[in-house]
């Protein structure tokens, strides 16, 4: 299942980012505004702990995060959205999933793989800009879940139905996170209206 982070200040946000005329400088603050907005509503149900906290005038009761946190971006693109999420959860872990995309079969090739032992037990949160076929997406929660991991969602900025679809036949137990759900893939399997290349247009690596 997809959830939609409707809000105004995101929707600003992604208007911007789309822009083909937003160089990667703003691209990439973009990016990390968007996530951490995405990230404060993926997070809105992760498990807590009642405290009990003295404050200079009498006892509060309080709750605390009670589950680790482990960030993977998957590389590239993913890393564009790592300093957000750690702005708001600066204890998480981070793993990495290396994938790209073969350009003729459009199928993901991982390269790298490298996690804390804290995806056994711990909130998994996926993160990569595009979620477009789903072939990256999907493989990285089957390598993370040859892992151990068993409680993982997935944050993105732009997907669409074919990604979504791929997700949740293969995981239905993952939720998607997006500020937009766009309309199809070209031939190219690029996201239509999409934002072009993420990783490119983060890192500043177009022609
Ligand atoms: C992009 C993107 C995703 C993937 C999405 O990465 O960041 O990882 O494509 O496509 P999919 O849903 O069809 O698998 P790319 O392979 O271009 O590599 P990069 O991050 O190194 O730019
Ligand atoms: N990867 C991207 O960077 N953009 C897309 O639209 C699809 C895959």
């Amino acid at each position: 299942m997809a959830v939609l982070i409707d809000h105004p200040c995101v929707q600003h946000k992604l208007a911007i980012i789309r822009d083909v005329e937003t160089g990667h400088k703003r691209f990439r603050e973009l990016a990390k505004e968007i996530t951490k907005f995405i990230c404060y509503e993926a997070l809105k149900t992760i498990k807590v702990k009642e405290v009990t906290v003295q404050t200079p005038v009498a006892e509060a009761a309080c709750r605390k995060i009670d589950t680790d946190i482990v960030v993977i971006p998957i590389l590239r693109a993913g890393i564009g959205m790592l300093e957000g999420i750690l702005e708001l959860v600066p204890t998480a872990r981070v793993g990495f999933v290396g994938l790209y995309r073969d350009e003729e079969t459009k199928l993901p090739v991982t390269y790298y793989e490298r996690f804390p032992p804290q995806i056994k037990g711990g909130t998994c949160i996926v993160i990569d800009p595009m979620l477009a076929t789903g072939g990256s997406t999907v493989a990285a929660i089957e390598t993370l879940k040859d892992n151990g991991a068993d409680k993982i969602v997935v944050v993105c900025i732009v997907t669409c139905p074919e990604g979504i679809e791929l997700v949740e036949k293969a995981h239905p137990d993952v939720l998607i996170y997006a500020a937009a759900i766009d309309d199809r893939l070209n031939e190219k399997k690029y996201i239509v209206p999409g934002l072009g290349d993420a990783g490119d247009r983060l890192f500043g690596t177009s022609h």
